[in-house]
């Protein structure tokens, strides 16, 4: 019998980076760049609230899949500045980024709210990127497996691994130019997916991916893909990401 293999899922994530007009102008762009991307490769566009819309429009046709930031447990409710799945669907949305460290530092996000908001995307069809990662504290601590097996253990809780992602973020190498180094990155990386119990889960890795490191990175055996912040926000950078040899 033949092994599930993960498959590659290439994310950009734009952060609260980009207007309607400044969204639609990347695509413009972008599109003719990645027409001759494997189809075996998935790409999402992981952009602000406001963007999804003009973007969903843009992207029929095309194999690129759009995915949100963020999402709340509940369906609906009194719950202000917040995003329920349900919206999120009905747009056309098919992965949500769940868990960033920038979300857990900024807006109070704990294990327990990433636990709920997992739950809650799947409910309803939305595939999740899980974002995990250590301080540069806590790795210069020796705490790497400690703080990513309590990350996992308490954010999988009643979720199911068949429709997944991960991304493996060391903090202190995103938006910093430091990325980790490819062999460390596939090292934890193989920790999470043995953590995980699921061969063939789809696990990224993000801090600091450009163009010029792509490739390697891409190279590891452990690495299923990358979650992009600063170079997926020019079309060329993204799309040669996108194109890694
Ligand atoms: P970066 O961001 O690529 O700008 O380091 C990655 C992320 O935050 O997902």
């Amino acid at each position: 019998m033949e092994c599930p293999v993960p498959q590659t899922v290439i994310a950009g994530n734009w952060k609260m980076y980009k207007t309607q007009r400044e969204a639609l102008a990347f695509l413009q762009a972008f599109l003719p760049l990645v027409s001759g991307v494997p189809a075996a490769r998935e790409l999402v566009l992981c952009v602000p609230f406001t963007a999804l819309v003009p973007l969903a429009d843009k992207l029929q046709g095309t194999s690129i899949q759009l995915g949100a930031q963020n999402v709340h447990w509940e369906d609906q409710g009194a719950f202000t500045g917040e995003i329920a799945a349900p919206m999120l669907v009905e747009l056309g949305v098919r992965y949500v980024v769940v868990g960033h460290s920038e979300r857990r530092q900024y807006f109070g996000e704990t294990d327990q709210t990433v636990n709920g908001r997992l739950r809650a995307a799947q409910a309803h069809g939305l595939t999740p990127i899980l974002c995990v990662g250590e301080t540069k504290q806590q790795r210069e601590a020796g705490q790497i497996e400690s703080l990513i097996y309590r990350q996992l253990d308490q954010a999988l809780v009643g979720v199911d691994p068949d429709n997944l992602v991960i991304a493996y973020e060391p903090i202190w190498a995103i938006g910093t130019g430091l990325t980790c180094e490819t062999q460390e990155a596939n090292r934890v990386i193989g920790l999470i997916r043995q953590r995980v119990g699921r061969p063939d889960i789809t696990i990224q890795y993000g801090g600091s991916v450009k163009p010029g490191n792509i490739d390697e990175l891409m190279a590891a055996p452990e690495i299923n893909g990358v979650l992009v912040g600063g170079a997926s926000l020019e079309p060329e950078s993204f799309a040669r990401i996108a194109n890694y040899c």
